[in-house]
């Protein structure tokens, strides 16, 4: 039972008839009937590039040639060349993207959506994509959550001690002044922001009560997720290569450890994410698209299909990758509202799909499993 956003009550079928009596059913009462299909919560996607414009599916040729994502990037491609696009493009078009991506988002079961800046890299660029994030965010029948990516890459335009001063005097007290956003992100990685850079950001974001959540070592351990666990973030995301000892770190800081298979899979990279050694070692793990222009999906089923097939977890294990445990960085500790899990009380983001079994919602590769997408108790997806 569903009543104003929540659930209210979690009963079994013939008990709700008796209550309620079936004929005929009240008029207070909406039924949906699932026939029998599992029902899962709604997807919490806690990492994506929502809002970018331009086309960069030429690099997938670069790759095959053997040019690296670093090499890409001094070519003039990768981050800098949306970058160019991104400035370009007007604000109608830009919320166009982003509401026809919300949509596709939703078609695939996601509910509760994390959506970086990034794409502008000058205070008034940055600016403009988290407004839209917010209107976006106030008509959409979803939750979006804005994260700052100011530090995302430094811009061609300017000097990088210009740049870093910008971020921490311009941008980020605007930022705070705005309100407009829940945390700050860096790119943390060797060509990008440093060790010593990232944590000037995040100090400088923590100091105004911004909590950071932060892309680290997803070509090389530079170490990113120990500063991520000892700087205090709610995630450190990519991880790929982060040592052992950084992961147990994280895991007692309460640092969520963030996995992004989509990336690896379309740079071509053996998929080797340790997500089993995260179980065996009872270290909390999250599963996320990464939805951004070299990776141009928003399926998190497809995330759970790698996340199965490949990586060998359990259907459930990384169902609760993507709902309870990344839903816990987006919200305050035991909030009413947050989202992630089917609980009397709890808001109403489940999915109806397409198998009797719970473990069907992660083995439709390149398809997809959800038939129905119910958002705070309204339907949708049908
Ligand atoms: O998380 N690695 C940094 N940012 C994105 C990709 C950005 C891009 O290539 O446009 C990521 O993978
Ligand atoms: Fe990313």
């Amino acid at each position: 039972m569903i009543e104003n956003n929540n659930i209210e009550s979690i009963k079994e079928s013939s008990q709700l008839c008796d209550e309620f009596g079936t004929n005929p059913i009240p008029n207070s009462l909406k039924v949906t009937d699932c026939n029998g299909f599992a029902m899962i919560p709604g997807f919490v996607d806690c990492h994506t590039h929502l809002l970018w414009d331009g086309d960069r599916s030429d690099e997938m040729h670069l790759r095959q040639l053997g040019h690296s994502y670093i090499d890409i990037a001094k070519m003039g491609g990768g981050i800098s060349k949306t970058v160019k696009a991104t400035r370009n493009a007007s604000v109608p078009r830009l919320s166009q993207l982003g509401e026809s991506r919300l949509n596709r988002a939703i078609n695939f079961g996601t509910t509760t959506m994390e959506c970086k800046s990034g794409y502008g890299l000058s205070t008034e660029s940055e600016l403009k994509l988290l407004s839209i994030i917010h209107s976006l965010n106030s008509q959409a029948p979803v939750d979006l959550h804005a994260t700052w990516l100011g530090a995302h890459d430094f811009p061609f335009d300017k000097l990088k001690k210009q740049y870093m001063d910008e971020l921490l005097s311009e941008q980020l007290p605007k930022i705070i002044d705005q309100g407009i956003a829940k945390w700050a992100d860096v790119f943390c990685e060797p060509g990008w922001y440093d060790l010593e850079q990232t944590e000037e950001i995040v100090r400088a974001a923590a100091d105004n009560n911004l909590p950071s959540r932060i892309h680290v070592d997803e070509f090389v351990n530079s170490e990113g997720l120990a500063l991520a666990a000892e700087l205090g973030c709610v995630s450190g995301d990519h991880v790929g290569y982060s040592s052992d000892d950084a992961r147990s770190k994280a895991n007692n800081a309460g640092c969520m450890q963030t996995f992004l298979p989509g990336t690896p899979y379309i740079l071509g990279k053996e998929l080797n994410l340790p997500l089993k050694n995260c179980i065996e070692n009872d270290w909390a793990f999250s599963l996320a698209s990464d939805f951004n222009p070299n990776y141009n999906s928003q399926s998190i089923p497809f995330v759970g299909s790698l996340a199965t097939h490949r990586l060998g977890v359990s259907p459930l294990e990384a169902l609760v990758a993507v709902t309870r445990n990344p839903a816990t960085t987006l919200f305050d500790n035991n909030a009413h509202d947050t989202p992630g899990t089917i609980r009397v009380g709890g808001p109403a983001d489940m999915l109806i799909i397409n198998s009797k079994e719970i473990d069907g919602w992660c083995q439709y590769p390149g398809d997809n499993p959800v038939l129905k997408t119910i958002s705070k108790g309204t339907i949708v997806k049908s």
